[in-house]
């Protein structure tokens, strides 16, 4: 696939400063996990995406190049309503908190959800998913992202800076 647009994330970094070589990743490596971006070629057997098709998803594969290979089971297709830059800012966040609050913890609606980290990238996306749920959604992070984490749906805000969450 052609990339148009790949997303940067702690485990970019952690790699790039050694941690790969417990998951058996040796340096140099294409980092760049999260991409969005159009389909250039397949191979013989492909029957779910055609050339042209606009695409987003997580490649192990490595991002951060022109040009990236992925398998069908990595992609899919990029929502209409999102360009390549926000398309590719959504997987590996967007799972993470998925996997943690749906898959793990089972929330539900009508629950109560604290979620530290809501303005970066996993909680920005956990606290949109859990309001979307019908969670009640409270939201952790410092004072100079109160409105952001509030606009994405946060019923109450905690500034870590000034408040110690878990006396409260
Ligand atoms: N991004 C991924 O796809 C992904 C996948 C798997 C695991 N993870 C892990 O999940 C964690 C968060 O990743 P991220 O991508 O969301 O990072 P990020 O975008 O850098 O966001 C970090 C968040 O942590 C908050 N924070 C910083 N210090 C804090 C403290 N002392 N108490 C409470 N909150 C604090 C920040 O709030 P302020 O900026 O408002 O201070 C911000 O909301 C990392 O450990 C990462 O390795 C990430």
């Amino acid at each position: 696939m052609k990339v148009h647009a790949a997303g940067v994330n702690p485990i970019d970094w952690k790699i790039r400063g050694g941690v790969g070589k417990r998951m058996g990743l040796t340096l140099p490596i294409t980092l760049g996990g999260e991409v969005a971006g159009i389909i250039e070629r397949t191979g013989d057997e492909i029957r779910d995406f055609k050339e042209g098709d606009a695409v987003y998803g997580i490649i192990p594969s490595g991002g951060f190049a022109e040009y990236a290979i992925a398998k069908t089971g990595e992609i899919g297709p990029k929502p209409k309503s999102l360009d390549f830059i926000n398309a590719a800012a959504i997987p590996l966040g967007g799972l993470t908190a998925w996997q943690a609050m749906f898959d793990l913890a089972s929330l539900s609606s009508g629950q109560r959800i604290l979620i530290a980290g809501a303005s970066g990238g996993v909680g920005s996306l956990a606290v949109q998913l859990a309001k979307a749920k019908g969670a009640y959604v409270i939201g952790l992070a410092s004072g100079r992202n109160k409105e952001f984490v509030q606009q994405l749906g946060a019923d109450e805000f905690v500034d870590y800076t000034k408040q110690d969450f878990e006396k409260s």
